[in-house]
């Protein structure tokens, strides 16, 4: 047998413990926002039935599910977003639940597609849904509640920016050119692909759709649209948008649609000011999503926000080594097995009450004991030898500013 890869599979992750600070740091955004903006948690299981999440063919997604059949011929999937199965949950609860619901979750999530930068085959994505409501200001809240996310990690205002369009509005302007409501969510799937084929392919697949030369030219007009002044959904969420303070953050783009086919209303996705990265975040409103799986008509808006992209960010902007933050807690060392005793009764005297600390496993020389104590950045670090215990004191010694303090040992 030949030996195995200590690579993980194509596109999956693990989280060495640098890695796993940054995703602290990201994580801790996340959940601080869901509770500052006054969401609830919710969770729920990674595999799903098959059927739930496929799609329309022609959706990027349902062609990037992860599935398989189980032991007892099941067609199961694995959750490539959260919506379907936040769609699920509330159609099995829908009597009881006291709308509207504002839920928040960080899901891991897996899809198959290319392994490029800023993204991969698996990812957390952290959601944000209110479902129940009508009122533009839940789209407000949840895209303010993102952005408050992003400066909490670090960013500044000017690191990114919210392109906001509508569904609705562009399916107005395309109707208003004689291309019907029945067409739209081919053109939509089809102008979704702009910036990513050549504009040839693009025309080519509205043709497909049954567009006519002369509407396919308009379809394309359309998208250079810069006005959103007709749109009342629009006008009211950029005014709502500043009277919570964020305005700056957003610019109008009708080429935002999503390629997800459930949103109905606006849209919205989330860049770095750079365009160096794919989406950091992206959602909308999608209104029809619980009756298509058999729930009751409710409206929701959501987002999705992934860690990938946005710790590539935080990286390249803050530099790799700053997601540790500050140093902090206490390293306990001794110098002889003799001192073992005193440095196990600190550590746990410190321990009780509250301190991070890290206890030497054995006797080391002060030089090596200071030195590790460094490397993990503890804030503080006290070295036992036979002198301290002899006179029942030792100096815990302040790493940043090098002064000691001293403290009794029992
Ligand atoms: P989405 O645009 O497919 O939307 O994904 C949302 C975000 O998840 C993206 O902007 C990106 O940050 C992250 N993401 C997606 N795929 C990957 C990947 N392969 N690797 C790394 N990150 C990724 C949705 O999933 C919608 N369900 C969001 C939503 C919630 N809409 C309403 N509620």
């Amino acid at each position: 047998m030949s030996a195995l890869s200590f690579e993980p599979p194509r596109g999956m992750r693990d989280f060495y413990p640098e890695d796993m600070a940054w995703r602290d740091r990201v994580f801790s955004a996340f959940r601080e926002a869901g509770d500052l903006f006054g969401f609830e948690r919710y969770d729920s299981c990674p595999v799903e039935s098959y059927e739930l999440l496929a799609r329309k063919a022609g959706e990027e997604v349902g062609e990037q599910i992860y599935h398989f059949l189980d032991k007892s011929d099941r067609h199961l999937a694995l959750r490539a977003e959260m919506t379907p199965t936040l769609a699920r949950m509330v159609a099995q609860r829908q009597k009881e639940l006291r709308f509207p619901l504002k839920w928040t979750a960080i899901a891991q999530c897996f899809r198959y597609e290319r392994s490029t930068k800023g993204r991969k085959r698996e990812h957390f994505q952290w959601n944000m849904d209110i479902i129940g409501e009508e009122s533009v200001l839940a789209e407000v809240e949840v895209v303010g509640a993102a952005v408050w996310a992003l400066e909490r990690m670090g960013l500044r205002r000017g690191d990114f920016k919210v392109r906001v369009s509508s569904r609705r509005f562009l399916g107005e302007l395309l109707e208003r050119s004689g291309i019907d409501a029945s067409r739209h969510a081919q053109v939509f799937l089809a102008l979704d692909k702009r910036g990513k084929m050549p504009d040839s392919e693009i025309a080519a697949m509205l043709r497909d759709g049954g567009l006519t030369e002369e509407e396919t030219a308009k379809a394309f007009e359309i998208m250079e649209t810069k006005d959103f002044s007709a749109s009342p959904e629009l006008s009211e969420f950029f005014a709502l948008a500043s009277s919570a303070g964020f305005a700056d953050a957003l610019v109008f783009d009708i080429s935002v649609i999503r390629g997800l086919s459930y949103y109905t209303g606006i849209v919205f996705e989330c860049f770095d000011t750079a365009g160096e990265y794919r989406a950091i975040f992206g959602g909308g409103r999608y209104d029809n999503l619980l009756t298509s799986i058999g729930g009751e008509p409710t409206c929701a808006v959501g987002l999705g926000f992934g860690d990938v992209v946005v710790t590539e960010l935080l990286k390249s902007r803050l530099g790799a080594d700053a997601a540790g933050g500050a140093p902090r807690g206490t390293a306990v060392g001794f110098m002889t097995a003799a001192e073992r005793p005193a440095a196990i009764a600190l550590a746990s005297s410190l321990r009780s009450r509250g301190e991070r600390v890290d206890l030497a496993l054995k006797p080391q020389k002060p030089k090596k004991f200071f030195s590790r104590a460094a490397e993990t950045r503890a804030a503080k670090a006290v070295f036992i030898g036979p002198d301290d215990t002899a006179a029942g004191k030792a100096r815990v010694k302040d790493l940043a500013t090098r002064g000691e303090e001293e403290i009794e040992l029992q």
